[in-house]
Formats: structure tokens, sequence, C-alpha cells
């Protein structure tokens, strides 16, 4: 993993191998691009997906007490009303009279002097200005069929609270999770994927009895802490903070941060909130419907507290790839690497035949065909060896394995260690075994 100290330079070299090798492209490129707006190429796709399946594999799939949902991204604005978010969620806007450029006022290090133009108290009073995206419903514009899409993936889980209550068997504590598209229109968006308008969320709400919320918080920033770092965080890049009262969301009665060390220093990844029973009673003030537990053993109905770990998923891919990204020297040359955890790589293993000689590419492809209905895998054969490790080492493929002229004869392949680059010689009858070993998944 790279050095813990923030580097400057590093963002500039992250950013610009996600585009050499095909992690993530300016959207709408061929038409000037569309500002702070991403598309995830064929190694990102693959990339942001492990990060997601790794968070699901964790909430849900390791855990009896987490289900999964897909909520719509569209909602009627009943919703936002209820939730608080159209008269809450607003950032303070405020415009420079001398050059015109636009800032959030609580982002400003000095509220009196504008950083695009210097100018000294120029700004305009400031105007709560509502991140939601708005659109309308049908083919009328205007006829009152406004929706919304979802600023945050949460709702979807307090709305749908009573269908997965009932249909499921659970009972308090237990969670609903979800991965998903969220809308926000951000004033500033900028430092590549950190701030988007257009991003994915990861957000799991765990329903627990009011008693409990205390402990179940602890519970839950300890999880997702650990998460990171089994994942290959470095500890050093990495806190909790706590929000001072000033900072809380108008839902959260105490909420930690996950925080990565960025390039431009300490930023969060995730906020792990005690919601309280806010929402639930949100919604069942507006919708008229019961949104509680009755609890058959104590015969008591209560409202569940929320204890609500919510993580972006497009962010943290972007930390993943920056605590990954290292520079070392070989033989007097520097080779860039990713060294990505192997649950996180793109590719787990690239099949490489030494030349483009058919009898070496024909039983290389055999060997990429046993071992693709198991790992995600690569195939070159174009370049010289030592770049097409290269490549690979910049992709973070954690192992490469060479079809030689002597796997003719020998029915052994060679095996190389992205961060070790040692190399072993494995039979290709044990190949499966040997790689899912090394890959310890
Ligand atoms: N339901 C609570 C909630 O949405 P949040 O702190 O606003 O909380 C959770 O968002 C996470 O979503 C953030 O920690 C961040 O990782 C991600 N996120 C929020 N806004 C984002 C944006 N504009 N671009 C990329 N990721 C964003």
């Amino acid at each position: 993993m790279s050095s813990p100290a923030p580097d400057p330079t590093l963002f500039d070299k992250v950013v610009n191998l996600t585009k050499r090798r095909g992690f993530v492209f300016p959207s709408s490129e061929i038409y000037g691009g569309f500002r702070s707006t991403y598309d995830y190429g064929p190694i990102g796709v693959l990339l942001l997906r492990n990060v997601k399946d790794a968070w699901w594999r964790s909430m849900v799939q390791l855990r009896h007490d987490v289900l999964g949902l897909d909520a719509a991204i569209l909602s009627p604005p009943a919703v936002w009303e209820a939730s608080g978010h159209l008269a809450n969620f607003t950032d303070p806007l405020v415009d420079c009279k001398h050059c015109n450029e636009r800032f959030r006022l609580d982002k400003l290090d000095d509220p009196h002097t504008c950083p695009n133009c210097g100018e000294h108290d120029s700004f305009t009073e400031a105007r709560n200005f509502n991140l939601m995206f708005k659109t309308h419903a049908g083919p009328v514009e205007g006829s009152g069929h406004d929706v919304f899409l979802r600023p945050e993936t949460a709702q979807g889980m307090f709305t749908n609270f009573s269908n997965v209550l009932q249909t499921s068997r659970k009972k308090p504590p237990f969670g609903i999770a979800q991965v998903g598209k969220s809308f926000r229109n951000e004033i500033t968006p900028g430092n590549f994927v950190f701030r988007t308008r257009e991003f994915e969320q990861m957000e799991m709400e765990f329903f627990v009895p009011p008693a409990e919320a205390g402990e179940w918080y602890e519970y839950w920033k300890n999880e997702r802490f650990q998460w990171y770092l089994d994942l290959g965080m470095p500890a050093e890049s990495l806190r909790l903070r706590e929000h001072e009262a000033d900072e809380l969301s108008h839902y959260s009665s105490g909420t930690a941060d996950v925080e990565f060390l960025f390039p431009w220093g300490w930023d969060e990844l995730e906020g792990i909130a005690n919601r309280g029973d806010y929402d639930l009673n949100a919604h069942a003030t507006a919708s008229g419907e019961k949104l509680d537990y009755f609890d058959p053993q104590t015969n008591e109905r209560y409202t569940p507290h929320v204890i609500e770990p919510a993580a972006g998923a497009t962010r943290t891919m972007m930390a993943f790839l920056m605590a990954a990204y290292d520079e070392e020297e070989v033989r007097g040359e520097t080779r860039t690497v990713l060294h990505l955890h192997p649950r996180l790589a793109p590719y787990k293993v690239a099949v490489l035949p030494l030349s483009k000689k058919p009898e070496l590419t024909g039983p290389a492809q055999e060997l990429l065909a046993t071992l693709q209905p198991h790992f995600m895998c690569d195939y070159d054969e174009t370049q010289n060896i030592g770049k097409r490790y290269r490549r690979q080492d910049e992709l973070g493929t954690p192992l490469c394995i060479t079809f030689d002229f002597e796997s003719v004869d020998d029915h052994a392949v060679t095996v190389r260690d992205r961060d070790t680059m040692e190399q072993d010689r494995v039979p290709l009858d044990q190949i499966v075994d040997h790689v899912r070993t090394k890959l310890g998944l």
C-alpha cells in the first residue's frame, strides 16, 4: 500500500491511470463532456461491481439479520415531504457579484473573499438551494405530477418497512440493505468521482428496540470500520470521526464518519448515523399507515430506532484505487502497480501465451476456458511478456499465468504474483486449486 501521508501528486496519477486503462471515462466525451459525470469502462465496471459485491457479501450474505431490497429511483413528493428532504435537504448558496461564480457558503475557507477572483465582500445573500433533482411523470409538463430522483437510497427502506417485516418473519433487531444510484444537484461537484451529481450508495437501515440503539450504534461503527481494513485499506489512512452537534443532519442524534486520507486531506467515505425513530414516525404520520412493531413476547408496541451505515460505492472505489496505487523501482525501471485486495481486483487472473504461435495460443485459450467459470480472467497475447506483466500490474491483477514452449511438453505453467513478482511452476491439472489458494477468497 502507498504512503499514508497525503500526496498531492497521487490524485493526477490515479485519474490518468483510470482513463488510460479503461476504469473511468468522462461522460459524453465525444460531445465535449458533461461536467462531473463519469462512465465506468470495462475495468472500472468490474472494480465498482466488486466493491458493491464485497459490501453486499458482508452486509447481507454473511448475516442472518439483514435482508436486501432494490427500490425505485423515482418517487412522489409525499415521500420527500415526510422525510424532511423538501424542507431541509439544502445547501447555502452564494454568488460572487464580481465574477458570477457560485459557491457553497459552508465550504468557503473565508466567507468574505471570493476564491475565484479574490474580490472582498462581493457575495450575494445566502440562499437555500435544494439538492434534489425534480422531473415530471407523464406527457404533460406542469400537470402537477412532479417526481423526484432519490437523493439517497435510505427512504426506500423506510417506506418498505412493513412490507419487509410482514413477508420476512424478522423482528428487531434486523436490517434492510440496498445498493443503487442516487442523485444530488451538487453545487460544487468535483475531485473526480468523489462528489458527482449521479453516484451509487450502499446503505443499510438497522431497526432495533429503542433501548438497544446506543449499543448497536457502537457495533455498526466498529463493523463498518473493520470492513475497509479487511479489504486492505491501511489503518493509517482511515479514521472514525464523531460529528459535532452543529454538523448533524436533520434526522440524526449521533453520526460518525469513516474518513480516508485523500490527497487533499481527510474526507468522508461513509456515515454511521443514529436516526432514532425520526423516519418511521415521519412516514407513519404522513401516510396514515402503522410503521411499528408489536412484540408478542412483551405485548409491547413500539417504533424501532434506526442505525444507518451509509457508504458511497463510487467514492469508496476511488479511495481503494488511491490506497492501492504504488510506484516501485524494479531493476532500474519504475513499475506502476495497484495492490488491490484480490476480492476487489477487476481481473483475478491473466492468461498470457508467451508467443502468438498457435501451438501456444490454442492451449492457452483452453486454459482460459478452464479458469473462466471460477474467476474473472483477462487474456492477452500482444507485445512482449514484460509489457504484458506491467499492464496487468496497472490493472491490479493478482496473478498472471504464462503458457510457454515448455508447457506443451511438461503440462505446467508459470504463475507470477503481482506483489512479490515471484514465479511458481504449477501443473495444469492443479491450476484452479492453486489460483484459489493464492487468491485466498
Ligand atoms: N442516507 C444517509 C445519507 O445519504 P450521506 O452522508 O449524505 O448520508 C452517504 O451519504 C454516502 O454517500 C457519503 O458518505 C458518500 O460516500 C456518498 N455520497 C454522498 N453524496 C455524494 C456525491 N455527491 N457523490 C458521490 N458520493 C456521495
